[in-house]
């Protein structure tokens, strides 16, 4: 593994979190449909203590993503990004697409010690972590901040063959040794994917928002990550310049395709493909089940594009490459998407 780019470093996010507050309650004042789950959002986040152990969080974090998809939103959040880019001076920046909300509830524990590597981020990939308020000691995130700590403490955990006893003497020594950071005025950090981090347990007595994002400065590598939940940036860095990685073609007219012939759910493949659609503004305008007989017959006269174009379909969109026949798909002249691994193939 490598240590070289261990990096910690702690910025000023006061602009990003007061426009969080002002977006959020012009959306509050807006004709929003949304704009009751969004008041109900900022009640939260203004008394954090009152929200009661155990608090079913359902509706508030499907409040909390609405508002991150919000235009609003959107706008401050690349503006944030910019700036931060301009500090790093390189050529060209990957930076994902929709931050992650976060909510840990009073004595809830939100994640173990890791390092973001292990869950697939690459090796040039920094994680931002945004705290939404005031953090109040107890409900922070622990960092391992000294570089040779982090290296000695990753090599005690490589070298044991119980994986699971060594995540246990992992979290145990990191809980000693990891410093909580619990910023009182608007900091957000910025830390590298082999820094070893935890929020182990909120003993804070009040529920915490945040929202973290990744950004990648080789825009080759983002590990085991999908391309297209990326935005690229390029060198002078402006609003206008910032465009998704992967172009969508949103002007299509797509074919939904469904096959129960793999054993797969139709109803889960539906809803795959239409959530997928749905979250990158794809649009369908027809759909086609599979005739189950075991010659794939629908799919096969739609990978003929001439088929597709005189049925007035631009594209066909599938669930999922794993479910269909590779060498079918790949020799297709049809232009084909598919949802779970968002692709174009
Ligand atoms: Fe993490």
């Amino acid at each position: 593994m490598n240590f070289k780019n261990l990096f910690i470093k702690d910025i000023n996010a006061d602009e990003f979190i007061d426009d969080f507050y002002k977006m959020l309650s012009y959306e509050i004042s807006s004709n929003n449909l949304m704009k009751e789950d969004f008041r109900l959002l900022l009640k939260c986040l203004e008394n954090r203590n009152e929200i009661k152990k155990n608090n079913d969080f359902s509706k508030l974090r499907s409040s909390f993503i609405s508002f991150l998809q919000t235009d609003s939103f959107k706008d401050i959040y690349k503006s944030f990004f910019l700036k931060l880019a301009n500090s790093f001076k390189k050529e060209q920046l990957l930076f994902q697409i929709q931050p992650t909300p976060r909510l840990v509830g009073i004595d809830a524990l939100a994640t173990s010690f890791h390092c973001d590597k292990w869950y697939g981020h690459g090796t040039d990939t920094y994680t931002v972590w945004v705290p939404l308020h005031e953090v109040k000691n107890g409900s922070g995130v622990s960092f391992i901040f000294d570089k040779n700590l982090n290296e000695e403490l990753h090599h005690d955990f490589l070298k044991e063959t119980d994986h699971f006893a060594s995540l246990n003497s992992l979290n145990s020594k990191c809980s000693n040794l990891a410093k909580e950071f619990a910023p009182k005025n608007k900091k957000a950090r910025i830390f590298h994917s082999s820094v070893l981090h935890g929020s182990p347990h909120n003993s804070s007595g009040e529920t915490r928002f945040s929202l973290d994002f990744r950004f990648s400065v080789n825009v080759k590598n983002i590990g085991s990550k999908n391309f297209s939940d990326f935005f690229y940036l390029d060198r002078n860095y402006s609003e206008k310049k910032i465009r998704p990685y992967v172009e969508w073609p949103l002007n299509f007219n797509f074919l939904k395709y469904v096959n129960g012939e793999t054993g797969i759910s139709t109803r889960s493949q539906h809803l795959l493909i239409e959530a997928f659609c749905e979250d990158l503004g794809l649009k369908i305008t027809g759909q086609e089940a599979e005739i189950e007989d075991g010659n794939l017959s629908v799919l096969k006269h739609y990978l003929n594009k001439n088929n597709l174009k005189k049925s007035g379909f631009d594209g066909i969109i599938i669930s999922s490459t794993n479910l269909l026949p590779n060498d079918l798909i790949k020799t297709s002249n049809s232009y084909i998407l598919s949802a779970f691994e968002r692709i174009i193939i």
